[in-house]
């Protein structure tokens, strides 16, 4: 029998292989996710996400100069809010001289070439742990369309590039762009979470940043009611198109490896820059395996990041970005 068509032909060796990639991981491809906190001179690791730290200003000042340098230009920050400090409102969110603020601030003093993303939500600021204000023990949608359009100005004032709105409230994104317009931050972006699904894979985020919905009476104890049920596809579409004529300038699928299907799909519809949450519970998962000795943790972290980008992210939020940074500069 002849085969006349042999598909190892272009598989013999390194080289053929590599004239024939279709989809090349670069640090050009990572936004780093970042957790800050109050203090001085410290980080705390956090246990559930191993190598990963809650640092105070100072500590991420100095890990945002060695990322640029290791080729990752993008970082998406979060707070760790003091308890104190916490109300309904997320009064502390548009706190000119808040840690977001000021951690803004200091990293585009220091390394004024970083893209600076940070998260627009109420979640770590509420009392409730909830993502928007509480009403009459409902989420109250309107209500925090106004908050987080406030918050976004306040975060463009201290010098983020780009706010990224992971609340899943409706209508947020013209909310934002409108205020963002109004007053005067014509150029900064939104990364809008579009299609956000309701996920156990958040876990270990909530642990790091304390911020799971709190056990109160009457108020719902998950984030159902506004993130996606993952039982459905066709309804990220619909949001994605939302978001897209709102204003967003970059849409975001999350979580990241169990959800491929959508954004090879999202993909498919949309031209706009797609960015793929490489979540937490991801990271943990291939942390603990690697920890046992049962993968090869290098391996599979350029191997999970490249599939992400096979399946059509332009973008890939990880808390993998520095390791595999420094696997792909060697
Ligand atoms: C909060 C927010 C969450 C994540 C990013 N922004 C958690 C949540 O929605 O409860 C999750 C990120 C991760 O798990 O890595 N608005």
């Amino acid at each position: 029998m002849i085969i006349f068509s042999r598909n190892r032909r272009l598989r013999t060796n390194e080289s053929i292989r590599s004239l024939v990639r279709e989809t090349v991981l670069t640090t050009n491809d990572f936004v780093m996710p970042m957790f800050i906190m109050e203090g001085e001179n410290t980080q705390e690791a956090i246990p559930s996400m191993p190598g990963i730290f809650r640092r105070t200003i100072d500590l991420t000042v100095k890990e945002c100069k060695e990322l640029f340098t290791l080729g990752v230009k993008a970082v998406n920050i979060y707070m760790k809010v003091s308890e104190n400090l916490k109300d309904n409102l997320g009064t502390e969110a548009w706190n000119k001289d808040g840690l977001m603020q000021r951690t803004i601030r200091e990293i585009k003093n220091a390394v004024p070439e970083m893209i600076i993303m940070p998260d627009v939500a109420l979640d770590p600021y509420s009392i409730y742990g909830h993502d928007g204000i509480i009403t009459n023990g409902q989420i109250d949608n309107d209500a925090t369309n106004e908050v987080l359009a406030r918050m976004s100005v306040s975060l463009a004032e201290a010098g983020a590039d780009i706010v990224a709105p992971s609340d899943m409230m409706d209508g947020r994104v013209a909310a934002i762009r409108e205020a963002l317009e109004e007053t005067g931050h014509i150029n900064v972006g939104i990364l809008s979470y579009a299609a956000k699904y309701a996920s156990s894979y958040y876990g270990p985020f909530r642990s790091a940043l304390d911020s799971a919905p709190k056990d109160f009476n009457e108020i719902p104890k998950d984030k159902k009611t506004y993130q996606m049920d993952f039982h459905n596809s066709r309804e990220a579409l619909n949001e994605v198109y939302k978001d897209i004529e709102e204003g967003a300038d970059i849409i975001m699928i999350k979580p990241g490896l169990p959800y491929l299907d959508i954004v090879a799909k999202v993909r498919q519809e949309i031209d706009l820059p797609i960015a793929v949450y490489n979540v937490s519970g991801e990271y943990a998962m291939l942390k603990a395996a690697a920890q046992n000795g049962w993968l090869d943790n290098d391996k599979a972290i350029i191997e999970s990041l490249t599939c992400i980008k096979r399946a059509g992210a332009d973008m890939i939020f990880t808390y993998a970005a520095k390791e595999a940074a420094i696997l792909l500069n060697h």
